[in-house]
């Protein structure tokens, strides 16, 4: 790996403090680093280098005393510099500055440039870098990250697409999705792909449908006024479970890497069948959470958030049934749900197999299921049908459960930690190309017009499943949402 400047763009945000410095640092007490680096902070307020340590500091105490240790050496490779992205004398003396400690921390001209600020700044950036010759390759990589959201609907995607590439080539640019980088969204190409156990039935004749799930318990916490006019389909809908989705569900890609596995997601981005509003009204769920008390703490309603608008209309949760028309899924429902403001944190798929055939075990046809846990309590469980000891042919459901936290060895990094791996390494396989994102906006573009023109938004009490009409989408079909938490009762998940 080479030795690289990074520079991080939104350095005095949330993003940097509690993610990307944890993440680096983490990385470094690890010796995961190139030999030499550094870090440059860049955002508006102003610092010095030893009062923007001081500000990343606070963020390390919970760490383990490894990466609590490693903190003082660390730091020392960050330095601060005042930038205004309206100021574009300050890239001038960004590139002064980057090309003294380029010098000192033996780097040539590799450069990272993180783009961790507001999403309308991720346009301006590249430009004045471009303006300012820092996106020149010819002494070494520029590499430009970009975070998440990409875009607000389609056509701003696709603008900021085209503004962005009038600065940096595709190969340059590595856009963020943070579930690409988590390594249980990861292991489902090695779950499908390396085990013969599962490969022959990844498919419309052995899966009945799959469910999708990431929930959470928390609000919208100090980010309301992003969120009010993000909401839970732009948030998370669009981006990562769609993706979550596509690796669950592409064809195998004929190598690993990020071309061929790239273009394996896309394909499959481009097998979703598109929404129409008659399919919306039928198959779209939205929600906003309302004020409750839960394990006797009282919630506020969305509406009461700090920096979100009291008659906000904006989505908290969205259930949506959808299909992927192609040979592999023909037919199959694809349920996915998401939301703020739920019984838990769970991030999850379930693939519910078929029925046997004869049900002669007293009309007993076990239904097995694989579920995947992404997070937390990272592993996998399969449930199947037992005979219960004793006379007879009474059958029960037992699972066999895998978790992570039972191995005994291997570092499970976290997303960040190996998303900004991969881009020292300018590996680009984890993240996410232009078609892909482009493909993601099309298909949820309809979601987003039909949420403005008519989208009925249901309530339902914080600590929740959701509306009402998110569990009809299923039992309508005969089917019920599993539910992800095992100490939940069933009476509990009803009780909205
Ligand atoms: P914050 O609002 O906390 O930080 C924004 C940063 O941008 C600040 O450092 C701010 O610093 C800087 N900034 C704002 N305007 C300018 C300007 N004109 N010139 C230079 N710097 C500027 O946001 P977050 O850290 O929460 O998020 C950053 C990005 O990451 C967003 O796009 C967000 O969507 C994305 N993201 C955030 C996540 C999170 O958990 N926070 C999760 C996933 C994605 P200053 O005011 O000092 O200039
Ligand atoms: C972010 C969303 O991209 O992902 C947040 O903006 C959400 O609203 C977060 O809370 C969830 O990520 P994770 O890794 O905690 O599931």
């Amino acid at each position: 790996m080479e030795n690289s400047i990074i520079v991080i763009f939104g350095a005095s945000g949330d993003l940097t403090r509690r993610k990307l410095i944890l993440s680096l640092c983490r990385l470094f007490a690890s010796n995961l680093l190139p030999e030499d680096f550094a870090i440059i902070g860049a955002s508006r307020s102003i610092y010095t280098n030893e009062s923007f340590r001081e500000h990343l500091s606070g963020a390390i105490t919970e760490e383990s005393e490894t990466v609590r240790n490693a903190w003082k050496a660390f730091s020392g490779h960050i330095s601060y510099q005042t930038v205004d992205t309206s100021d574009s004398g300050n890239f001038s003396e960004l590139k002064e500055r980057i090309a003294t400690l380029a010098k000192s921390h033996n780097c040539g001209g590799n450069v990272i440039y993180y783009l961790a600020t507001p999403p309308s700044l991720y346009g301006i950036i590249p430009e004045h870098l471009k303006a300012a010759g820092m996106n020149d390759e010819s002494d070494g990589f520029k590499r430009l990250l970009v975070e998440k959201p990409f875009g607000y609907d389609l056509a701003s995607a696709r603008q900021l697409d085209t503004r962005i590439h009038r600065s940096f080539d595709e190969k340059q640019i590595y856009r963020i999705d943070h579930y690409l980088g988590k390594e249980t969204v990861q292991n489902l190409l090695v779950f499908r792909f390396a085990n013969t156990l599962f490969e022959p039935i990844w498919n419309r004749r052995y899966i009945d449908h799959v469910e999708i799930t990431g929930c959470e318990f928390i609000g919208v916490e100090k980010r309301g006024g992003y969120y009010d006019d993000a909401g839970a389909v732009r948030d998370m809908l669009q981006n990562h479970l769609l993706q979550v989705l596509s690796m669950m569900a592409m064809e195998p890609p004929s190598k690993i890497n990020a071309s061929f596995m790239r273009d394996e997601t896309v394909k499959v981005m481009q097998c979703f069948r598109p929404l129409s509003a008659e399919d919306l009204r039928e198959n779209l769920v939205l929600g906003q959470y309302t004020e409750s008390t839960v394990r006797g703490e009282k919630l506020p309603a969305y509406r009461d958030e700090p920096g979100v608008d009291p008659q906000s209309r904006t989505e908290t949760f969205v259930a949506l049934r959808m299909f992927i028309d192609n040979w592999r899924w023909s037919g199959i429902p694809f349920y996915l749900r998401t939301g703020k403001r739920l019984p838990t944190r769970a991030t999850e798929i379930v693939l519910y197999l078929k029925k046997t055939p004869h049900p002669f075990f007293a009309g007993y046809a076990s239904e097995n299921k694989i579920v995947i846990r992404i997070q937390p309590d990272e592993g996998i469980l399969i449930n199947f049908g037992l005979k219960t000891p004793g006379a007879g042919f009474e059958t029960t459901e037992v699972g066999m459960d895998f978790h992570y936290k039972n191995l005994s060895s291997g570092n499970v990094l976290d997303a960040y930690e190996r998303l900004l791996l991969d881009a020292f390494k300018g590996d680009a396989t984890l993240f996410a190309r232009s078609d892909a994102v482009e493909t993601c906006w099309e298909f949820i573009q309809p979601v987003l017009d039909y949420k403005r023109a008519e989208g009925s938004l249901y309530g339902y009490a914080a600590g929740t499943w959701g509306p009402l009409e998110a569990i009809n989408l299923l039992k309508r079909d005969g089917r019920e949402w599993r539910t992800p938490c095992r100490n939940l009762t069933s009476e509990q998940y009803c009780e909205l």
